[in-house]
This record gives C-alpha cells, structure tokens and sequence, in this order.
C-alpha cells in the first residue's frame, strides 16, 4: 500500500532512515515516497486498462512540481481548478490536451489563458459560466471544448465539507437544465459541448454513490442521443477514498469491478479525476516534540508542526495516524492516552484527541501519516510561520522538492507605504 514501514525497529520511507530524514531537513518536514506515488497511479490505471482512460490527476491535491512531472513522466493528465494550477500544468510540461478544468468561478482571465493554450476541456458548472466562455472564446475567433458538469444528486456518503454532488451543493447543473443547455448549444458557436462531468465528493469509500451517480449519467446520456446530441466523453471526477485509520476503502480493482461494465456500455472515452488516491498515502509529516505538558486533567504533546501545516485534522475533525519513528517493544508496550497538539494560538490546532500513544519524550520524532494530498497544498503562513521544506524519495536518494521558507519570503510581498504614517 505505501512505502513507509519499519526496519530493524526504525520507520523506513523506501530505502532511507526517516530519522536521518529529520535530522538532515530539520523539522516539520513533508516526506513523499516516489515509488508509493507511482504505483497508486498505476494500479488505477491497471485496473481500468480495458478502457483506457486518460487519469487527469487533481492538482489540488498536492500541486508540487516534482509530484505532478513524475505524474505527467508517466502519461497522466492533469484536473486544474484556477490559472495558477494551470501555470504549474504548462510549467512541467503537460500536454494541453490532457487538461480539464473545473471550478464554479473561473474569472475571464483565467478562461482567456486557458481557451489560448488549447486544454482539452472545460468542465462548465453554470449557464452564465457558458455564455461567458462561448462570449470569451468569440472575441479571440476561437473555438472551445467544454464538458457541462451534471450534479446527479446523490449522497457520497462522507464529510459534509467535502460533498459536492448534491443539489445543496453548489457545484454542477442539474439534469433539466443541463438538457436544457444541450438543446441549445447550436446557439454558442464558440463552444463545442463533447463530454459530461460528474465529481460527487471526496473520500468516498464505498462504490455505491458512483454506481448510483453513473447509472443516472447513463440514462441522461440515453436521452441525449434521443435529443440528436452526441456526447464524446464522459469525465466520472474523483474522490475515492483511501485509509486513514480503520476505514476499509474500495481498491481500484474493485473499483473497476463496480463500475467497468457500465462505462463500457456507454462506449465513450472516460476521463478519472483522482488526486487523494494517487497522492494521499504517498506522503508524511514529520515533526519533532518540543515539549511534555501535563495539566490535571490532560497530557499534552507538544510538536512543532501546526495546524497552518496540515490543517485537516482542525477542520474536518480528519484523523491521522502517528507513529514513532523508532518502534522498539519499549515505545510499544509504554501507551499512554495523550493529546498532540501544535503551538498555534488556536484549540483547533490539534493532530490527536485523547488518543492512545506509545510514549514519546521532548526531542523524539513523530510521523504523522496520510498527509500527502491537501496537507502541503492546504498549508498556509498562519501565526507568521514558515512553511515546511519538503523531499521525495526515491529508492536511498532524496530530493528536496520544496525548500522551507525563510522569514524573508513571509514579508516578501508586503508593502509599509510610507505615506500611510
Ligand atoms: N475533481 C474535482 C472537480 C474536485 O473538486 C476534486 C476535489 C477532485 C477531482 C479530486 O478529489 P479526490 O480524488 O482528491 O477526492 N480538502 C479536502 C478534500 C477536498 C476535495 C476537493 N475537490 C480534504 O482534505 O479532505
């Protein structure tokens, strides 16, 4: 499942001592495996190899620049939601028509970006978003493909922050008025309606939200060509869910099992939009204990990561497994309930509740697993603190991928206007 296990009682990420890691990087510090990475990708695409999709990874998941070339190095696509993920798209290199491009507010200058770099769609999720396509792409005398993203409404299942394909849920169009959009697409002269969109959430474990969403997209696409409208593509999103503590996910042959006859049955190209999938599991945090505080009614441990580092735990109550990284049956045997928090003025700053640990001492290190996807891409600056520096490993060599920032780079972009005072 991933790369991060222990030997001779020390936790491993591939061939390479985290502990050395740490000591070499310094702390919090994200760590990728490079081979966990791949293979997620692979398995994926193994699994549904009948039909050969094209997997746009979502960048959004972790958009780091040495992830998404190892990615695209290997034939994927990529799921961009705003022109800054484009720029990374196009800054390594991948190919303009192995990019789809969701979001509900994509501002003109972004449309105009990516209408001139020729991405293969956008994935609408309005009329009025439509219109200002077709109307952008008439003023450069282009023609543009667009996929309408349908909310089939269906219940995925998972954290209510991360569901998205329900009517209550701003994302997509509903079946009517996606009908509605299609009978007049001859209308729009600048857009070329060839595929339809579904991403019903994230972290979904089970396969039945996508059967129930897919079989619905099958029926609607039955009424299409009754319509006279074809459709090319069918994109089905993202979303599968991976393991975090005891949950027990859906692995992508399953997958495939559920959901290949049915996609086959459509005899249109697939597109998959995964990102926690391929990323998720494929990446830690490492942080350092700073301090062991006991109150009267708590133990505390203190660590130098915060939530401006993975902030998933602060804000869907998201649980992360922790391990020590040397694991000897001492640190086994000595378990103890504790709390692990950070040093950021907040009680949402918190990794573990109550939570039964081995025992860790000021100095130790700790992995806190599962962070690769939205962990790195979600951090921020918040308390003034410097970002963490993060490395890939591949095999006994690693790579720094991201440098930690520097006090500097906090007050870069600010501004003392002299007059103000
Ligand atoms: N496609 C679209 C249109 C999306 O909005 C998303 C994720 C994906 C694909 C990829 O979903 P995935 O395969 O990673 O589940 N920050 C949250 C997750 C937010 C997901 C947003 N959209 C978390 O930490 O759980």
């Amino acid at each position: 499942m991933h790369e991060f296990k222990y030997k001779n009682n020390q936790l491993y990420c591939e061939d390479i001592k985290i502990q050395d890691l740490a000591e070499r990087f310094g702390t919090p510090l994200y760590i990728y495996s490079y081979h966990t990475l791949i293979d997620h990708f692979i398995k994926l695409q193994k699994a549904f190899c009948e039909i050969k999709p094209l997997i746009c990874y979502s960048v959004k998941a972790n958009p780091n620049l040495a992830l998404l070339k190892a990615l695209v190095d290997k034939g994927a696509g990529l799921d961009i939601v705003s022109g800054g993920e484009l720029f990374r798209a196009l800054k390594v290199g991948c190919p303009t028509n192995k990019i789809v491009y969701a979001s509900v507010g994509k501002t003109d200058q972004e449309i105009e970006e990516a209408i001139r770099c020729g991405i293969l769609f956008f994935n609408v999720e309005s009329r009025p978003e439509l219109e200002n396509i077709n109307r952008i792409a008439n003023r450069l005398n282009k023609t543009t493909n667009v996929a309408i993203r349908i909310n089939p409404d269906v219940e995925p299942k998972t954290h209510k922050y991360i569901t998205t394909g329900k009517l209550t849920n701003k994302f997509g169009i509903d079946f009517e008025s996606a009908r509605q959009i299609l009978l007049l697409r001859k209308a729009l002269s600048n857009v070329h309606i060839l595929g339809l969109h579904i991403h019903i959430g994230s972290q979904i474990t089970e396969s039945q939200p996508y059967i129930a969403a897919i079989t619905k997209m099958v029926d609607f696409i039955g009424h299409c060509y009754k319509d006279g409208i074809c459709i090319e593509y069918l994109n089905i999103g993202g979303g599968l869910g991976i393991i975090y503590d005891k949950e027990t996910p859906q692995t992508a042959d399953t997958f495939a099992k559920k959901i290949l006859p049915m996609l086959k049955k459509t005899k249109l190209k697939i597109i998959m939009e995964p990102g926690r999938f391929i990323v998720g599991n494929a990446g830690i945090l490492i942080a350092k204990v700073l301090y062991i505080k006991s109150t009267p009614k708590k133990k505390f441990i203190i660590i130098d990561a915060g939530m401006n580092d993975l902030i998933r735990p602060a804000l869907y109550d998201a649980y992360h497994n922790i391990l020590p990284l040397r694991c000897t049956s001492y640190e086994l045997r000595c378990t103890e309930k504790v709390d692990v928090v950070g040093p950021i003025c907040e009680s949402a700053d918190f990794f573990a509740k109550n939570r039964k640990l081995p025992y860790f001492k000021e100095g130790d290190y700790l992995a806190i697993m599962g962070a690769g996807a939205y962990g790195s891409s979600m951090a921020s600056n918040y308390n003034s603190r410097c970002q963490p520096c993060e490395v890939m490993v591949k095999k006994n060599k690693a790579f720094l991928i991201r440098k930690r920032e520097n006090y500097k780079d906090l007050v870069r972009k600010e501004i003392i206007a002299v007059q103000i005072s």
